[in-house]
């Protein structure tokens, strides 16, 4: 058996994949070897190995690769990062891997300079491509771009999203003066109030963001505007123990000047509640950690030292944070006052609370908090001891007692107090945030906009171990995303194909619609059960997680929404039904832990609180409440959770992606130890998944991703050619220029309005195009050529058709003439019809008168008299024939009167003449009369004469018997003489016989003597020289077993197993390899195994085509045919199971047309030759004219041949496919090579 051992990418758990080599097919299987061989054999299904094409070259676009699945799409990543190469394109989305140290060059100056104004593809894949891409876009279709950077933490989108704002201002900003510094200073703000140092990421973005960059009409930068989203607020409470909370806090006891610090009452990390449970080391360089004094460090920082990122370091960065507020409008009075917000909130967290032992079960502020709360008062700008009432109670409005809305305090315990002091520290951090965000905003102009490129920074994907309402909320925003993606990437693609008439085969795609209706929808929705949830007295996160369960659950494995016991994960399946759900996202399924959900979903300060801030002495705390949603206003049953805010600014932000242009960055983490240079593959490619990047290559492998309309092509390029060309219509100029480069037919498409390009070909075509005036010369001669020969071709098609109608007129002429005639005819026809019946009758009257002439010639007397008569109704008769046909106005009762007239001298004819006839024949019958009487006579007289002859007769043969009778009796009388004889003859011969019997047996019984005599001699001789004993005897006749012995011997154990089963009817042959297989088909005499193993290895081939089919390139898939497509066809089709088929059946032949599928069909027509032994092909054979034949036997090209059974080729139905032996034989005599026996 020979496989081709075929290069292929097999999947591995912790590779991703791993090259290696097809060694066995084993069914649905197939046994593979790695190249490398540290990695084990092993058997795989069929749907993880994917062809491996060329595994060691990379390209830029992966649609360039041979073979494009994910495995190569990995493959072209691994390669490419280990060269420093971190992008990549799946077509115009760029795939950027996260390099975790700096490229020299990568985004200097010189590198924006490089990519001003190229096309995608023209130059490496980058970002700045792309963000030049977006501003191209922008222009030329007058359409604002949405760039949207996903990825998950740590994957290098806040880094991407800078290089691609620093591309847009240092190109088109130069003239927008103090914009453009705003626009770039907004991230170091932004990101020291909504980053922190998380486990995945030092400087991980707790918020998302979509930055906008707005242009003029004159495409200058002319302002900007953020908009964020989730601001992760559970961190500035608490957070793990490796991470840190948001960055400024660090900031300020780091980098602030002692002054500020004394002011704020600032020390070191490990003095804040807030703080000091989780990491409490800054981020220092070896100067700045000399800028910090021993009061400013924690205990961690003294033991371990700073931490260290190249982009990070709290002591610098607070100037930054310092000048770059300045910068964005901040007075120095504000500044103080954002600085005590942060400080105050330090401080809050510091308050802690006692029980009391009063009656009404409340609680008081610790003595030992007591500094921290006047701190934190004072800093906040409210009474210290209003905030400890606020804090230690709830204002209530009675519904009892008094008249409703009497407010009354209720004392708080000691963990609700707790609670209401961590809603106000998040409250006001929050506001902060979002007042820095606005102040940003205001800051930047963007009245002068005409368009804007959006750039969205957004956490991907998430899935935790434990997931919260953020993870939530966040998959939940990237199913939108995702569901955005497949629009426009998948489904718009292939609508805009349909509707330009490109023949692109439909990409299917997972619809994750369901799912995020399970999220959002208005009346069932999980937000909606969660809204309803927080309305009741006593909201309870079990009687939400049952009410989810019970509305969105399914009982079916698909269900997208199940219980947690349902989770792959043990950690998971210990959560009860009422403590979680689990939900199949697109990216996978993620258990959600349900006991924060209530209070994550509402941020709302209880009354007293919000009273309290609202009425501060600080203008910036007034300020941040009092823009407040003020929930506690509206009541519980009409409050806005933080849920339904997010929704309402996901759908805004939705419509905005939805009428912008779109660009699609994914970022890829490469490991999870935050370092360069190392790479794994299998991360890679769960990110992959999770970005929905895997789903686009199946629409990248048959997609033309570059278009362009025919009049933009025609502005863009037609200054570079001369005029004569410039005045083409804009079809017809793209047309010629296209078909002129010589660009393979494969790589471009016409559609109706537009022209499509395979990836990359738009940038071939738009350098070439672009060339020196040299090449371009070439091209406009080689666009002249075309031109002319495509007029040619117009005029030799409208010379035939011309030559066409003209041979339709002359046919609709002829056409024209039958009908005139038919009609003619009929006319004259109906004009002539008395004239014509009157002939017809006067012809049949000629014919009666020449009857009656007839007649008229067996008259004996006065004939020449009847003749001259008839000869008179004759003449009469031509000359009335001759009159109704010259007489054109002759009247039918004319024609009538003659006609009769005419009849009746015929007939009176003819009565005369039969008259006379009578006559005549009664005198020939009376001398008929006379003559019978003379015969009667003349007759007696012979009788008496015969008479008297008979009687002599009698009287001889009366002597005749007596002479008989006489010798009969002497006859007799001999005969009896010669019995007696013959009876003494007898008798002496039986005498001779018994002497003759005697003496042989006399001859017998000598011999026997004489025998008898020598046996006793040899036996007397044996017994004395033999040992006693029967000598071995000979039990049977050789069996056929041992006929085969040595047979037996040369197969392989397997095949000696397998025969030792002879007898029974099925076998397993699972197990075996192909090599046995075909040596068992080879050499076999078992014809039940013998058949077992052809349907085994048919059935083996078969799903292995199946595999390459499914995995071959289309172009190369024709080539590979093994047999004529209508034969394959016949195989796809239902069929009736085979009957149970003849063992060792016949051997059967057969030939069909075959057209090998290919550019020109008319050469590659030829036919297809088989010899089937029984069910399965024997030997076939291929001839096309001017072709070498293709000629091939079982056991020797079985990879190139037909795989399938006689029964489901179908060729025993085809009319006229089966023919004799010696047709096949003469065939494949005449095209053998000599070198095949
Ligand atoms: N192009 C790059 N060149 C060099 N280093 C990079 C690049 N992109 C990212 N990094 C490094 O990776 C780190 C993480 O990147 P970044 O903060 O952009 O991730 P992120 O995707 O925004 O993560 P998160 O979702 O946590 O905000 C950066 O701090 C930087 O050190
Ligand atoms: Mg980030």
């Amino acid at each position: 058996m020979t496989i081709d051992k075929q290069l292929v990418w097999v999947r591995d758990p912790n590779e991703g994949f791993v090259l290696a080599r097809l060694q066995e097919l084993m069914g649905e299987e197939a046994d593979v070897f790695p190249v490398d061989n540290k990695y084990p054999r092993r058997v795989c299904n069929f749907d993880d190995i994917f062809p491996a094409g060329e595994p060691t070259k990379d390209v830029d676009d992966n649609c360039e690769l041979m073979f494009l699945n994910e495995a190569t799409l990995l493959n072209n990543m691994l390669t490419r990062y280990k060269n420093n190469k971190i992008y990549t394109y799946v077509a115009n989305i760029l795939l950027a891997v996260n390099p975790y140290e700096d490229i020299p060059d990568m985004y200097s100056s010189n590198t924006i300079k490089k990519y001003q104004g190229r096309s995608l593809g023209e130059l490496p894949p980058h970002v700045f491509a792309i963000a030049d891409k977006a501003f191209r876009d922008m222009k030329s279709l007058k359409q604002s771009q949405s760039i949207i950077v996903s990825g998950e933490s740590g994957a290098g989108k806040t880094e991407s999203t800078k290089y691609i704002l620093k591309y847009l201002c240092d190109l088109w900003a130069k003239g927008a003066g103090p914009v453009e510094q705003k626009i770039l200073d907004a991230n170091p703000i932004l990101e020291a109030f909504g980053n922190a140092k998380t486990t995945r990421n030092n400087n991980s973005s707790r918020f998302g963001k979509f930055m906008e960059v707005h242009f003029s009409n004159k495409y200058q930068v002319v302002g900007g505007h953020i908009s964020h989203y989730l601001l992760e607020k559970s961190r500035i409470c608490t957070q793990s123990s490796e991470e840190r909370n948001y960055h400024v806090f660090y900031l300020l006891c780091a980098g602030a000047p002692p002054e500020l610090r004394a002011a704020l009452k600032i020390t070191k990390p490990d003095d804040y509640l807030y703080l000091k449970n989780g990491c409490t080391q800054y981020f220092t360089s070896v100067q700045s950690e000399k800028k910090i004094n021993a009061s400013q460090k924690s205990k961690q920082q003294q033991a371990k030292g700073g931490l260290r990122d190249p982009i990070l370091d709290d002591v610098e960065d607070f100037q930054r944070l310092h000048q770059a507020l300045s910068r964005v409008g901040l007075s120095e009075a504000e500044k103080k006052s954002v600085y005590s917000i942060v400080a105050a909130v330090l401080h809050l967290g510091n308050v802690q609370f006692e029980e009391e032992g009063g009656a009404r079960g409340g609680c008081g502020v610790a003595p030992r908090s007591e500094p921290a709360l006047a701190a934190a008062a004072a800093l906040l700008g409210v009474d210290p001891a209003e905030l400890r009432m606020a804090l230690v109670s709830r204002l209530m409005q009675s519904s009892r007692g008094g008249a409703k809305g009497t407010a009354i305090m209720v004392p708080l315990k000691t963990y609700e107090a707790c609670s209401a002091r961590d809603a106000l520290a998040k409250a006001v951090y929050s506001r902060l945030f979002d007042f820095i965000v606005r102040r940003i905003n205001g800051s930047i102009p963007s009245s002068a906009s005409a368009y804007y490129i959006g750039v969205l920074d957004i956490a991907g994907f998430e899935y935790f171990q434990m997931n919260s309402f953020e993870q939530f909320c966040i998959n939940y925003c990237n199913e939108k995303l995702q569901q955005f993606f497949n629009e426009r990437i998948l489904k718009n693609e292939q609508e805009l194909y349909k509707r330009e008439g490109l023949n692109v085969p439909e990409i299917r795609f997972v619809d994750n619609q369901d799912c995020i209706d399970l999220i959002e929808s208005k009346n069932h929705g999980v937000f909606h059960i969660l809204d309803e949830e927080s309305k009741l007295p006593k909201p309870e996160y079990g009687h939400f997680t049952n009410a989810v369960h019970k509305e969105l659950g399914g009982s079916n494995a698909n269900a997208r929404l199940q219980l947690p016991r349902a989770s792959r994960l043990k950690a998971h399946r210990t959560l009860r039904d009422h403590e979680g759900f689990l939900l199949r996202h697109f990216a996978g399924a993620v258990c959600y832990n349900t006991s924060q959900f209530i209070e994550k979903n509402n941020d709302a300060l209880h009354a007293s609180l919000e009273f309290l801030v609202q009425e501060s002495n600080n203008t910036l705390v007034q300020q941040l409440f009092e823009t407040s949603d003020n929930n506690n206003a509206k009541g519980k049953l009409n409050f806005i959770s933080v849920g339904a805010k997010f929704q309402s600014q996901l759908s805004q932000l939705m419509d905005k992606l939805k009428e912008n242009g779109t660009n699609f960055i994914r970022c890829i983490k490469p490991n999870s130890r935050m370092v360069g240079k190392q790479i794994e593959g299998s991360l890679v490619l769960t990110q992959l998944q999770c970005s929905g990047t895997i789903a686009v290559l199946s629409l990248m492998e048959h997609g033309f991703p570059s278009r362009a309309p025919f009049a933009d092509l025609h502005n863009m390029y037609s200054s570079y050619l001369p005029p004569k060309l410039q005045n083409l219509s804009p079809k017809v100029f793209c047309q010629a220029i296209v078909h002129s480069f010589g660009l393979s037919d494969k790589d471009y498409k016409f559609g109706v309005t537009r022209v499509f390009f395979r990836p990359g070909k738009y940038s071939e075509f738009d350098a070439i195009m672009r060339s020196d005036p040299d090449s371009l010369r070439a091209i406009v001669d080689s666009v002249l050529a075309w031109l002319v020969k495509s007029r040619w071709r117009r005029g030799i098609f409208s010379v035939l058709s011309i030559v066409k109608l003209k041979h339709k007129l002359a046919y609709r002429r002829r056409c024209l003439v039958t009908l005139q005639r038919c009609v003619r005819g009929h006319l004259a026809r109906r004009r002539h019809r008395p004239r014509m019946r009157g002939l017809a009758k006067l012809r049949a009257l000629q014919e009666r008168l020449a009857a009656v002439r007839g007649a008229a010639a067996q008259l004996r007397a006065g004939r020449e008299r009847v003749h001259e008569q008839l000869a008179r109704v004759a003449a009469a008769l031509a000359a009335a024939q001759a009159r109704i046909k010259s007489d054109e106005n002759i009247t039918s009762e004319e024609i009538e009167s003659t006609y009769a007239e005419l009849t009746g001298s015929v007939e009176s004819q003819m009565t005369a003449l039969q008259k006379a006839m009578v006559d005549q024949k009664n005198k020939e019958e009376q001398e008929r009369l006379r003559k019978i009487e003379e015969e009667m006579r003349a007759a007696e007289e012979a009788k008496r004469q015969e008479q008297e002859r008979i009687r002599q007769e009698e009287e001889n043969r009366r002597l005749k018997a007596e002479m008989e009778a006489r010798r009969k009796a002497e006859e007799a009388e001999r005969a009896r003489s010669e019995e007696r004889d013959r009876a003494a003859a007898l008798a002496l011969q039986r005498q001779m016989e018994l002497a003759a019997q005697d003496d042989l047996a006399d001859r017998d019984r000598l011999e026997q003597e004489r025998r008898d005599h020598e046996m006793a001699v040899r036996l007397a001789k044996e017994t004395n020289g033999h040992v006693e004993g029967s000598p071995p005897q000979l039990r049977s006749f050789p069996t056929m077993d041992s006929v085969n012995g040595e047979n037996r011997l040369n197969r392989s154990e397997r095949v000696r197993m397998q025969q030792a089963l002879q007898g029974k009817q099925k076998y397993d042959l699972s197990k075996w390899k192909y090599s046995e297989l075909r040596d068992t088909i080879n050499t076999s005499c078992d014809i039940e195994l013998l058949e077992a193993c052809r349907h085994e290895f048919h059935r083996r081939l078969k799903v292995y085509h199946a595999w390459k089919a499914r995995n071959a390139r289309k172009s190369t898939l024709a080539e590979q045919e093994r047999a004529p497509q209508s034969v394959l066809d016949a195989a796809k089709a239902p069929r009736l199971p085979a009957r149970g088929e003849v063992l060792g059946a016949r051997h059967r032949y057969f030939r069909i047309p075959f057209v090998r599928p290919g550019a020109d069909c008319e050469e590659r027509r030829g036919w297809w030759y088989a010899h089937f032994d029984g069910q399965y092909v024997a030997r076939q054979m291929e001839l096309h004219p001017d072709k070498t034949p293709v000629l091939l036997r079982a056991g020797v090209d079985d990879m190139q041949m037909c795989e399938l059974s006689l029964e489901e080729t179908g060729l025993t139905r085809k009319r006229g496919a089966e023919i004799l032996e010696h047709e096949f034989e003469r065939e494949w005599q005449r095209h053998a090579r000599p070198a095949q026996p």
